[in-house]
């Protein structure tokens, strides 16, 4: 099966290339020249792991190959993705001009039956919306080209985007004809023969049930975000909390992890577009709004802090930023919760030194000369007043305490992702903060 992808960048590219490797022809369409020359030449756009040694081999073995142009990769496909970005919009809704732009291309070049199908996260009746902008192409060409419209929403994480894609928990396609429930059972049978779900269910309810997801994994977020800040004012402990809840398999171990709040490119606009979705149904989603209003807040609690250790002046001081990206394994910087702490810190006077990994490169395009790059995690702590543990990437996990000590101005950490052994910690000498833990607190007074 010929498959062509609209949009190359993180759910595309994983699309068109875990595609390919199971055998189908692809090609990756994108508007970015540059980024598709770079493709083309095996250097890829983002950082995803297991991506590029599997980009390379079916490049080389001819099933996965890149174009700027959508009619050069129409001829010969039997269905089309649209995988482009649908940002939020100024009230907060899904934009959809790229999605409705390549369904007007689509409509405009192809010249037999083509399954269109909507990999973006798109609200309810966009799929309708898809469906009208062929028809008003084909119109205009004066010509009547069978076509069918298909909802398949995308689940994957970023950071292990290739896993999931080849090992779906399930894979949802919202259809309204048998042929393009045929064509997508086709298409996927090597990714549910270990027996993981194809969900097949109307069209509105797939691009619903992603939203729903999202928005459903943003609200245990805040949930446990709010409950940890609690934790903190009445003398409790969330990692204890967590493990006593998580327990019960009615709530479930996985993503109870209290922070610094959701970022990505995902969770904020969802949950904004789904509130919306509501808003313009006459709806008002009370618990997503309120989702919002903790995320909002939670993304300040690292530097409201600090700023309360050192009595509210940290003008002058030097702090250390540990990770910039929005989560461990990606470089993906958008609405990363780093960047409202960075800003806080500089507003305040501070200076900051920062060290990720993976994604420096982003982040300099977003920070530019405002903070220093340091070379690695102790470079950016040397002298500093502080360390602030942002990203839990693995290479954060396991410092040389003795050594980051020794390093520090002064021996303060403010851990952001519980990643610590607060108690610990302090038998090190560190005075430790993390989120909603009060038990370093207590040791701390005990020490002093
Ligand atoms: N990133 C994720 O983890 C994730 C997961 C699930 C779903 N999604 C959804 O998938 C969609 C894409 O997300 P992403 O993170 O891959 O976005 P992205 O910004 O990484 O990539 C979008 C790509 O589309 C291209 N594009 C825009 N208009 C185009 C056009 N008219 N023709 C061809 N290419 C065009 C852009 O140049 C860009 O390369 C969004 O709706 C997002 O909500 C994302």
């Amino acid at each position: 099966m010929k498959v062509v992808i609209v949009g190359t960048g993180y759910v595309g590219l994983v699309t068109g290339a875990c595609l390919a490797e199971v055998g189908t022809s692809v090609t990756c369409v994108d508007v970015d020249a540059a980024k598709i020359a770079r493709l083309q030449k095996g250097v890829l756009p983002i950082y995803e792991p297991g991506l590029p040694e599997m980009v390379m081999r079916n490049q080389a073995s001819g099933r996965l190959s890149f174009t700027t142009s959508l009619a050069s990769a129409l001829p010969g496909a039997e269905v089309v993705f649209i995988a482009v970005g649908t940002p939020p919009g100024e009230d907060g809704s899904a934009d959809l001009k790229y999605v409705l732009q390549v369904a007007h291309e689509v409509g405009q070049h192809m010249e037999h039956y083509l399954l269109l199908v909507t990999k973006s996260t798109v609200p309810v009746g966009t799929a309708a919306r898809v469906n009208r902008a062929v028809k008003e192409s084909l119109s205009a060409r004066q010509l009547i080209i069978d076509y069918d419209v298909a909802s398949n929403p995308e689940f994957l994480k970023e950071g292990a985007a290739v896993n999931d894609f080849l090992k779906p928990d399930r894979i949802v396609a919202g259809v309204s004809t048998t042929h393009a429930r045929e064509v997508l059972e086709q298409l996927y049978r090597p990714f549910v023969l270990n027996g993981h779900p194809l969900l097949f269910m109307d069209i509105a309810s797939a691009e619903m049930t992603k939203y729903a997801a999202n928005a459903m994994l943003a609200t245990r977020i805040s949930y446990m975000n709010d409950i940890a800040n609690v934790c903190t004012l009445v003398g409790a402990d969330i990692n204890q909390v967590r493990k006593g809840i998580g327990s019960d398999p009615r709530i479930g171990k996985h993503f109870l992890y209290p922070g610094i709040g959701y970022g990505g490119s995902c969770f904020p606009k969802d949950v904004k577009a789904l509130i919306q979705t509501g808003r313009e149904y006459g709806y008002q989603l009370r618990i997503l709004e309120a989702v919002e209003a903790v995320n909002e807040d939670q993304k300040k609690i690292l530097s409201d802090k600090v700023l309360r250790h050192f009595d509210g002046d940290i003008k002058g001081r030097t702090f250390a930023v540990w990770g910039l990206s929005f989560k461990p394994n990606t470089d993906d910087m958008r609405e990363a919760p780093s960047l409202v702490l960075i800003n806080s810190l500089l507003e305040a006077g501070a200076q900051v030194r920062v060290y990720d990994p993976v994604a420096m490169e982003e982040a300099l395009h977003v920070l530019g000369d405002s903070v220093v790059f340091a070379d690695d995690m102790y470079a950016a702590a040397t002298g500093a007043d502080a360390v602030l543990l942002v990203t839990e990437w693995n290479a954060f996990r396991m410092p040389d305490w003795p050594r980051l000590r020794s390093l520090l101005q002064i021996p303060l950490l403010f851990d952001g992702r519980n990643i610590y052994d607060d108690v610990q910690l302090v038998k090190h000498g560190f005075i430790y903060y993390g989120i909603g833990n009060t038990a370093a607190t207590a040791v701390n007074a005990l020490m002093q």
